[in-house]
């Protein structure tokens, strides 16, 4: 780092800026990050000042060839970042004007940091949502995939923790792809907000330069300019949406991890994850932790504390810009990147999840899962549900001392308790005949399962259109 005093703005100054001043104030340790969509930005604003007259094809074009040479010293981390240039932009204009002389201070005409550095994050988020999109659709479908191949696998489905009635594992897998599918939605409705330019807003007024605010807008890809400039560069709840979206995702997936690490103990041995996503331990040689769910479990905490800074950050800000707004750029890249990362280990994971189908299907036997099946039955034979309720309860209680299953019980054990109960009770005692009789739109029979995974294979296939 060079420790350069700044001339950016140091005319109207008459000591330097106190060296701890300097270190406090300036971004350039982490705004650097956006060094690619700051030339982007500059590049776009030259091409526009040019179009419009303000500069000369000759100044822009040495403006352009200066900046793409910059990109390039980045990437080959040749770039020396200077603190006492403060930020990322301040140090691409003076390596700029090192190049290529005076027409490099051309480049700042018609603009300020405030409505750069605006410009910047959302032409990042823009760029860091696409990718998240990607990830987030390789996971929804490794889910439809494993859910319509596990269609008429029999697991226990739980209420409070407790085995409460049988379920398919496609059925639940696909509860989890429901949740993706309305983050999705969420995403998707974000980037619609973020894709808004505000460059020309200037430092908070607009600019005097007859600038053409659709075509710097056009050339960048932003669906059209800010309409209120005041509004533009103090902004951030585009910001704020994202880590909301990113919150709520990850609470999705913390969830699912739960139930990941529940599953590969063994006293649910529900499933095997393979080794390459779990880990060892030093001293215990029989362990294989499921590492990779548990951090994403224990990440979620910081893309929610990301949340509340970015909301405490905003809350008492006048308009227009303050500096305040420099410290959205860390939670906002960590959130992004522990979404971005958290996705890829989920959509990695999830296609080589292995059910221990026997395992599950035991576990579903164990619990009386089928109870409501029999007082279901009970109640076609005219029973009142009060009464069948009783009768069941019965049998359970039964079941509990004799250490027998409904379904284990002969027709005359079953018979004490109800003399309705005939022998073709036992087609709905199967855990088969119960999944089976939910037999309706959102139930968990096999080919509702089945029908279901084809409905969200094109629900997904109609957003990849963009529709
Ligand atoms: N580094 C600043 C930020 O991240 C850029 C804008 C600074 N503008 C200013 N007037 N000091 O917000």
């Amino acid at each position: 780092m060079s420790q350069a005093t700044n001339q950016s703005w140091g005319g109207r100054f008459s000591e330097p800026t106190d060296a701890f001043v300097a270190r406090f104030t300036a971004s350039v340790n982490f705004d650097q990050r956006l060094a690619p969509q700051d030339i982007q930005g500059s590049i776009a604003h030259a091409t526009m000042l040019a179009r419009v007259g303000v500069l000369t094809d000759d100044e822009r074009d040495a403006i352009i060839n200066g900046l793409n040479e910059i990109q390039g010293e980045i990437e080959r981390g040749e770039f020396n970042w200077s603190v006492p240039l403060e930020d990322v932009h301040m140090n691409i204009e003076a390596r700029l004007t090192e190049k290529i002389g005076i027409t490099g201070k051309k480049l700042h005409t018609g603009r300020s940091r405030n409505d750069q550095v605006a410009t910047d994050i959302r032409l990042f988020m823009r760029d860091e949502i696409d990718v998240i999109e990607v990830e987030l659709k390789r996971l929804r479908e490794g889910m439809i995939e494993l859910a319509d191949r596990e269609a008429e696998t029999i697991m226990p489905g739980f209420t409070h923790l407790q085995t409460a009635q049988p379920v398919t594992f496609g059925h639940h897998i696909l509860a989890w792809q429901e949740m993706l599918a309305r983050d999705h939605e969420r995403l998707l409705d974000c980037r619609k907000r973020v894709n808004i330019m505000p460059l020309g807003a200037a430092a908070l007024a607009g600019t005097t330069y007859p600038i053409d605010r659709h075509v710097t807008a056009e050339l960048l890809g932003f669906d059209r300019p800010t309409e209120n400039s005041l509004d533009a560069v103090s902004d951030r709840d585009f910001a704020i949406e994202f880590t909301s979206f990113a919150s709520i995702l990850l609470m999705h997936l913390s969830r699912m991890s739960e139930e990941l690490v529940l599953w590969t103990s063994a006293q649910f041995n529900f499933i095997d994850l393979p080794d390459r996503f779990c880990t060892g331990s030093s001293i215990m040689p029989q362990k294989k932790n499921p590492d990779v769910p548990e951090l994403v479990r224990g990440k979620t905490g910081r893309v929610y504390g990301h949340l509340m800074s970015l909301l405490t950050l905003m809350k008492s800000q006048p308009l227009a810009y303050n500096k305040d707004n420099q410290e959205d750029k860390e939670p906002l890249f960590d959130a992004v990147d522990t979404v971005r990362d958290c996705l890829k280990a989920f959509a990695d994971m999830v296609p080589a999840i292995e059910p221990k189908k026997a395992s599950m299907y035991e576990a579903a036997r164990r619990g009386f899962s089928t109870a409501t099946d029999l007082a279901d039955y009970l109640v076609r034979k005219g029973v009142a549900f009060r009464d069948a309720h009783e009768i069941v309860g019965q049998s359970v209680a039964y079941g509990l001392k004799s250490e027998k299953d409904l379904s284990e019980m002969s027709l005359e054990e079953l018979q004490q308790f109800s003399a309705t109960i005939e022998q073709d009770v036992f087609e709905v005692l199967t855990l088969e005949g119960s999944v089976a009789a939910r037999n309706h739109i959102g139930g968990t029979a096999p080919n509702q399962v089945r029908a279901a995974a084809q409905r969200a294979r094109e629900a997904l296939a109609a957003l990849k259109a963009g529709a």
